[in-house]
């Protein structure tokens, strides 16, 4: 409107939207998702009740989830033709591009035009979208192990089915899933449904404010949260993890490079743009390494690093005054690791978790009619110069 533009690198005191979908409080460490707490979603429900109450507002009956689940799982079948686009790709091909791709294929075999302001249609999208990406999660990596892809077993729970799409192996018959191994993968999927206005959610919210489908939106969500300062970094904080053991396991040397300001090195999974208290997230998925490493009787050296690196930078002055703690990625890729889920495919399982949340912002957004996301600048380049031709240059 023609006032002051000020300028404010990364958005750190900017409001894009009004939202009432996540709440956080970052001084508290409070997050609640539609006003639940993530403590008693975690404890009490499961991921797809989660993800329906992202999306529409309210937790479901249980006929509602029961439809939710089984139209989802109707939903799950994936073109042939979308497989031979997964087929394309080099087994080197990191599983965040492959899958952002494959979302945006997605658009080309389904109705790539989402009619927000009819319930229906809204519904559909949401159904297929969230019975496809888990057999492209689950295909996306065995592709990579040179095993065989199925869509596993539709009597099985939403979470379950997706560990038995990840593990069946070929010649094993009766596929049985540890179920601490069940509880542990709903509980992080959980975890990471949604987080207000970070980065990849922004990134869903104004690409889908141009009126781009929803797939395509999604898949611009996945390529933001690739980044290793963002959804990247639980990948990142396990590659750290693994150098610090090979290194010694001497983490003071580390903690020093991070706090070097000519080392452009940071303790991956320490830090937050929000939380500058622990992150409720962080703390809970802690509790769910010891019980799953505990369980499965895994003596993991890099789970006993984190911890020393944990306590190590919880008394460090340097840390304490930036208010830098262990975040969700901190913990999360150990028990991944656990699971048998491989390092490349963490940021994978974090896309999976944040698929309702990116869901819900979307159709928040449109269904509030938000304008075009268009910000302005402040221009530091040239003045006006005239051309000069070729031979002058
Ligand atoms: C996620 O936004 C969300 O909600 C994200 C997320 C979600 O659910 O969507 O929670 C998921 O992305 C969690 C964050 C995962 N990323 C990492 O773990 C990467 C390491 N962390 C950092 O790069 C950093 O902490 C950020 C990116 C998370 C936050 O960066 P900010 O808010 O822009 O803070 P900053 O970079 O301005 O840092 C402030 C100071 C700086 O030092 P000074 O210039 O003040 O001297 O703290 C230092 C930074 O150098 N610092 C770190 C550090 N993080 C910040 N120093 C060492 N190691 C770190 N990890």
């Amino acid at each position: 409107t023609g006032g002051v533009i000020t300028i404010d690198a990364g958005y750190k005191n900017t409001g894009s939207c009004e939202s009432a979908i996540t709440f956080l409080d970052g001084e508290k460490g409070i997050l609640r998702y539609r006003g639940y707490s993530i403590e008693e979603l975690a404890e009490k429900a499961d991921f797809l009740e989660v993800a329906y109450l992202l999306i529409f507002g309210e937790l479901p009956t249980l006929g509602q989830l029961d439809k939710f689940h089984s139209d989802i799982k109707k939903h799950s079948v994936v073109d042939d033709d979308v497989k031979k686009i997964l087929d394309a790709f080099p087994k080197s091909a990191h599983p965040m591009g492959v899958l952002s791709s494959l979302t945006s294929a997605l658009t080309a075999f389904n109705p790539s035009s989402v009619n927000v302001d009819s319930e229906e249609d809204m519904y559909n999208s949401v159904v297929r979208i969230l019975g496809k990406f888990p057999v492209l999660v689950a295909w996306t990596m065995r592709k990579k192990q040179g095993l065989p892809l199925y869509y596993g077993d539709s009597n099985l729970g939403y979470v379950e089915n997706i560990l038995k799409m990840m593990f069946k192996q070929p010649n094993e018959e009766q596929y049985i899933q540890n179920p601490i191994l069940i509880d542990a993968l709903d509980k992080l999927l959980i975890l990471h449904a949604d987080h207000e206005q970070n980065c990849s959610t922004s990134t869903v919210r104004i690409v889908g404010s141009s009126h781009a489908g929803l797939f395509a939106s999604l898949s611009a969500g996945i390529s933001a949260l690739w980044g290793p300062l963002h959804g990247g970094a639980n990948q990142a904080v396990l590659e750290m993890l693994e150098a610090i053991k090979e290194d010694g396991g001497d983490t003071k040397k580390y903690m020093a490079k991070a706090k070097d300001k000519t080392d452009p090195f940071r303790l991956m999974g320490f830090g937050h743009r929000v939380y500058k208290n622990f992150d409720p997230r962080a703390r809970i998925i802690k509790k769910a390494a010891d019980e799953v490493l505990g369980d499965l009787g895994v003596e993991d050296p890099i789970l006993d690093i984190a911890k020393g690196l944990e306590q190590e930078a919880l008394k460090d002055d340097y840390f304490v005054k930036r208010k830098l703690y262990p975040n969700v990625d901190f913990y999360s890729g150990i028990i991944y690791r656990a699971m048998g889920i491989p390092t490349d495919m963490f940021t994978v399982m974090f896309a999976l978790g944040r698929l309702p949340g990116w869901i819900a912002q979307w159709r928040e957004m449109r269904l509030r009619k938000e304008p075009i996301g268009r910000p302005r600048q402040l221009y530091i380049g040239e003045t006006q110069r005239a051309f000069k031709t070729i031979e002058k240059r």
